[in-house]
């Protein structure tokens, strides 16, 4: 099964980032030198990935503005000299085929992936979650889209988390199928005390089949009051095989301060700019700290 499209659901109110986020959305935060859902985009498009829907809402307009051309800034950067800056803002824009819909109401994940019905059709296709960041050898949605086709069924993305930080995300009933490749059997939103399957966490890739919206039609609120995609998931694998690829790479959840911060410092560590003078700040910062701790 061959998977051409990507949806990125964009459209969360972004409220562990204020009041960052206030009129910027949360995606369009920059990680060093480009925004969070850039990253997302780049790893789509290194995956094979065509065509990208993003789920906004009436506030991101700005990531519709970032995607686009900006003819008035490149004419004046190579008006005066800097093709290369001319270029690397016309590379943005053509990353990928960029469609957007508007998630009307704030209804939940499993809403937001509903909204991509008609842009899917009845192919498979891929969900990454536009806060959720990977640092990889081989892009993350490729390891999920090598074991979809191989298997030949849904697949979503996981790696272990700790007990006390399972509470955050779906949880997965799993056995082991190849390596790291495992069978889905169950899974639940947000699991409280006594309710984890395992510390299997679903982490913001996902491969699925278009047998999704029709369980998506009728998923009831649940977590929170609102439709989740792990409710839906939950009824999918059941009536069609699902597996998890426990994935090889870091991810960051920068919808929150910590990950946002964390992600920073990692990419800017990798960046051939600000990578070196970072590496010599970060050591004489430790060494100031240890000897404050010391005196
Ligand atoms: C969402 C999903 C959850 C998943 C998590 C991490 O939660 O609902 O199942 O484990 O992303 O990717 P959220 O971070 O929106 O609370």
């Amino acid at each position: 099964m061959k998977v051409r499209k990507a949806v990125i659901p964009a459209a969360g109110l972004g409220t562990r980032m204020l009041p960052a986020t206030k009129t910027v959305p949360k995606e369009m935060l920059p990680l060093v030198d480009k925004p969070v859902i850039q990253y997302v985009v780049e790893e789509a498009a290194a995956a094979g990935i065509e065509d990208i829907l993003i789920v906004t809402n009436r506030a991101k307009s700005a990531m519709d503005d970032y995607f686009d051309y900006h003819p008035e800034l490149e004419e004046r950067l190579l008006r005066s000299g800097k093709e290369q800056e001319a270029a690397t803002i016309r590379r943005c824009a053509d990353l990928c085929n960029i469609f957007y819909v508007r998630q009307k109401e704030t209804k939940g994940l499993g809403h937001a992936v509903w909204r991509a019905r008609n842009f899917v059709g009845k192919e498979p296709f891929a969900v990454l979650l536009g806060d959720d960041v990977m640092k990889s050898k081989t892009p993350v949605l490729a390891q999920l889209i090598s074991a979809s086709e191989k298997y030949g069924c849904s697949c979503v993305g996981t790696q272990q988390v700790e007990d006390s930080q399972i509470s955050k995300y779906s949880s997965l009933k799993l056995s082991p199928l190849d390596g790291r490749i495992y069978t889905v059997h169950d899974m639940n939103e947000k699991p409280g005390p006594g309710e984890k399957f395992s510390n299997f966490a679903i982490l913001g890739r996902y491969v699925l089949t278009s047998s999704i919206f029709d369980i998506l039609e009728r998923t009831p609120p649940g977590h929170g009051g609102e439709i989740q995609l792990t409710d839906a998931l939950k009824e999918l694998c059941r009536k069609e095989r699902m597996v998890a690829v426990e994935f090889e790479g870091r991810r960051y959840d920068t919808g929150n301060l910590k990950g946002f911060l964390e992600a920073t410092i990692d990419f800017a560590l990798e960046n051939e700019e600000s990578g070196p003078w970072l590496r010599q700040f970060i050591l004489d910062k430790a060494a100031e700290l240890a000897y404050n701790c010391r005196s």
